[in-house]
């Protein structure tokens, strides 16, 4: 049995000399993975809609105060113009794009504070908020992965992870958005459901495309990442997880890492799932 020296040790897991560029940076997940990729070694792009001194700030603060090399570019990613821009600055700046994380989405949160008390039920689930997140996170993710991987093609070589979500894979129990006292009982709406569970089939499109030319395309599901959310939400949460409590934003980074790295040299197409055992059972 031959042994493969660049394939031991933890350096496998380093992203030293490699740009990362990050869609949705600003928002919960994307600073702490901006962060986490940066502290492996990445030059990261920073993209989100946000201004780019608000991007830059979000991401002094999670990656406390570091001064690894990192650009912010204000992107809308349902915009093409925007989105070819941000490609070319990339490029400009780094020379190359190595990993693209794509992150940015819309969760519409439905419930108390919601538009016109819209508790996101499928029977009056408004069209105009339907079509809204078919732009951003299906029309988005074509923009955001066809500008990067014409730019990938170019260099041979590119690592695209996209992100899902539960449910990608499974169905919303809507017993984890019922607050304990009668009320405004929220269900997960169906616009998020739909749109996200395009990602795995995305992921293994491109992956078998790009197979030959050094292109790897991965998703990862997260689920339930902790965000100053009610008492009773947590306590619902807990009781319906097999690991009995939601995510830190932070248990994300070794699995996005792996999945940028090395490590992960062999995997391409697939979804790795990351969600305390929900889908398990
Ligand atoms: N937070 C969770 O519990 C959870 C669970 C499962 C999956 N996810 C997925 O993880 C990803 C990140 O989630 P998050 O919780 O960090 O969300 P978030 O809302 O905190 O961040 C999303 C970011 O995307 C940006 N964005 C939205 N529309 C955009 C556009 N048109 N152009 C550019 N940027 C835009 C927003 O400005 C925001 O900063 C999403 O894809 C989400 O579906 C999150």
């Amino acid at each position: 049995m031959s042994s493969d020296n660049a394939h031991s040790g933890l350096d496998i897991f380093s992203l030293r000399g490699k740009t990362a560029l990050v869609t949705g940076a600003a928002g919960l997940v994307g600073s702490e993975i901006s962060a986490a990729m940066s502290a492996a070694g990445a030059n990261i792009v920073l993209v989100d809609r946000l201004p780019e001194t608000e991007i830059i700030s979000r991401f002094k603060k999670s990656s406390h105060g570091s001064d690894a090399p990192a650009l912010a570019i204000s992107t809308d990613i349902t915009n093409r113009d925007s989105v070819d821009s941000m490609t070319a600055k990339a490029v400009d700046r780094f020379n190359a794009i190595d990993i693209l994380v794509h992150l940015a989405a819309i969760d519409a949160k439905f419930g108390e504070n919601a538009p016109d008390g819209a508790d996101g039920r499928f029977e009056t689930f408004p069209i105009d908020l339907w079509k809204r997140s078919i732009d951003v996170n299906i029309t988005g993710t074509f923009n955001v992965t066809q500008s990067i991987c014409i730019q990938m093609l170019k260099q041979k070589s590119g690592n695209i992870i996209l992100t899902g979500s539960t449910y990608s894979l499974v169905g919303p129990n809507n017993d984890l958005y019922k607050p304990p006292a009668p009320g405004n009982p929220m269900v997960k709406p169906v616009d998020y459901v739909a749109t996200k569970s395009f990602i795995p089939n995305y992921t293994r499109y491109l992956a078998t495309h790009y197979a030959k030319q050094g292109i790897r395309v991965n998703c990862i599901t997260p689920h339930g990442v902790e965000n100053e959310n009610p008492e009773w939400f947590k306590e619902n949460f807990a009781r319906m997880s097999p690991m009995g409590r939601m995510s830190r934003a932070s248990e994300l980074n070794g699995p996005f890492i792996f999945l940028a790295s090395e490590a992960s040299s062999y995997m391409t197409g697939s979804t790795l799932v990351v969600d305390g055992g929900w889908t398990a059972w």
